[in-house]
């Protein structure tokens, strides 16, 4: 057995999830904590003194009472695929698809576009102290292989699928009910649990499948449970409008999804702004999980989520920029964008509360919980170190807070990837900024 890496400097810890226990008594701050890793694991986590204690032949790597040691961020809802297209301007969803979405993941027919594609959007996030993502990639099977690939080249904990349209996308963009059903079963066969890989059966939204596609990947999904389901939800009202179009006998968006097979407690919806009262209940009954991608509704104008609501209704939340309709590809900036949505509808939400729903909280929704998105023993070793102090501005006000959660919602607010001075993957350190 190695020594280990101890990690010594503030440390954040959850004992509960914020959003159904008052904050203060779920998430903590141990100001002189550590953390012993071991063969890619947390193996101990505890106070400094005790740790060096019982740990004296351990590396240490000591970090000042001007960071936080935190899990590495967990974005639940992405496609690398757009990673070139990022910010472009003016569009609402469908249109967006159409002009900037649709051309680019074409270009990933070509498999070496689509490895560099991954490699670069891997890395771009990693420098963001992200250190898992659940991704949407194209229709082509390769962009799928070539994003495990480059994940697992880093040591990366990944979700990922191919996307499945049948309909309403362009010529080249386009699967059938059978290929998409026999393509993601082959993926699933080489990827799903090898290494850190979580396969994702992924229809991208009713409007760009068929019945009979649905169909074929509710079937895929009860052949292969332990998959996760991945798909968007409402996210726009005339997106709702189309669906209701397309899928007449549909009580609604939701219904959609659940009248072939594609609802369950392993299912998780992107945005899902606009729901009808029976589609939150349904939710809420079956555990499915919701993810809140904020810059995105705010960059293609979709909505306003309703995250104290749907906590209150016991539904699983995750956080995500939703790369590249997101605009941005920090999970900070990810946070400082729900601070907003929260407050424009009158719920702000604490730093604890953020922080939490991009770490734990992203990881639950994933069914990741236990193994990463919390600094305990027997967790994956991913984290990120936060520097309280990142830029001159940041500096300032930290100089000023008067605890820990004043400092570290000032970095949420206004830090980027300088704020991120460290990341483990695995125990391996990736990235130190001096
Ligand atoms: N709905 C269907 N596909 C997409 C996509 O790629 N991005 C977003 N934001 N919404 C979608
Ligand atoms: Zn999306």
């Amino acid at each position: 057995m190695t020594a280990g890496i101890l990690l010594i400097g503030p440390l954040l810890r959850y004992a509960a999830d914020p959003f159904a226990t008052p904050w203060s008594d779920a998430v903590r701050i141990d100001t002189e904590g550590a953390v012993l890793l071991r063969d890619g694991r947390i193996a101990q986590v505890g106070q400094a003194p005790a740790l060096i204690a019982a740990n004296p032949q351990a590396r240490q790597v000591r970090y000042s009472a001007d960071h936080l040691i935190c899990p590495g961020f967990v974005d639940a809802h992405v496609h690398y695929p757009q990673t070139a297209i990022i910010a472009s301007w003016g569009k609402r969803l469908i249109d967006w698809l159409n002009s900037y979405t649709f051309p680019e993941e074409m270009r990933l027919a070509d498999p070496d576009y689509a490895g560099e594609i991954a490699a670069r959007y891997l890395d771009l996030v990693l420098a963001e102290g992200t250190t898992t993502v659940a991704s949407y990639c194209t229709i082509h099977p390769h962009s799928v292989d070539a994003f495990f690939e480059a994940a697992a080249a880093r040591g990366m904990a990944v979700v990922a699928g191919k996307t499945c349209m049948d309909r309403n996308a362009p010529e080249g963009l386009r699967d059938t009910p059978q290929s998409a059903y026999d393509d993601s079963n082959a993926l699933i066969g080489r990827w799903h649990g090898r290494g850190r890989a979580t396969y994702a059966i992924t229809p991208r939204f009713s409007p760009t499948s068929t019945p009979e596609q649905l169909a074929a990947l509710g079937a895929l999904w009860q052949a292969h449970p332990g998959c996760l389901m991945q798909t968007h939800l409402s996210e726009q009202t005339d997106e709702i409008a189309w669906v209701r179009g397309l899928y007449p006998q549909a009580r609604d968006y939701l219904d959609t999804y659940e009248a072939h097979g594609l609802l369950g407690d392993r299912a998780v919806y992107g945005h899902a702004i606009h729901l009808e009262p029976r589609e939150i209940d349904r939710l809420s009954e079956t555990g499915a999980a919701l993810v809140h991608c904020p810059t995105s509704n705010t960059f293609i104008g979709s909505g306003l989520f309703d995250l104290a609501g749907l906590s209150a209704r016991g539904v699983p939340l995750g956080l995500a920029t939703d790369t590249g309709g997101g605009s941005s590809f920090s999970m900070l900036r990810t946070m400082a964008a729900a601070y907003e949505i929260g407050q424009l509808r009158g719920t702000p939400l604490h730093a604890a509360q953020l922080v939490w729903l991009a770490t734990a909280g992203s990881a639950r929704s994933l069914h990741l919980q236990g193994r990463i998105g919390s600094i305990e023993s027997g967790h994956d070793a991913d984290l990120a170190v936060l520097n309280l102090a990142s830029s001159p501005a940041i500096a300032q006000r930290h100089a000023r807070a008067a605890d820990m959660w004043e400092s570290l919602f000032a970095t949420i607010m206004m830090g980027d990837d300088r704020a991120i001075a460290d990341v483990w993957v695995s125990g391996r350190q990736v990235r130190a900024r001096p």
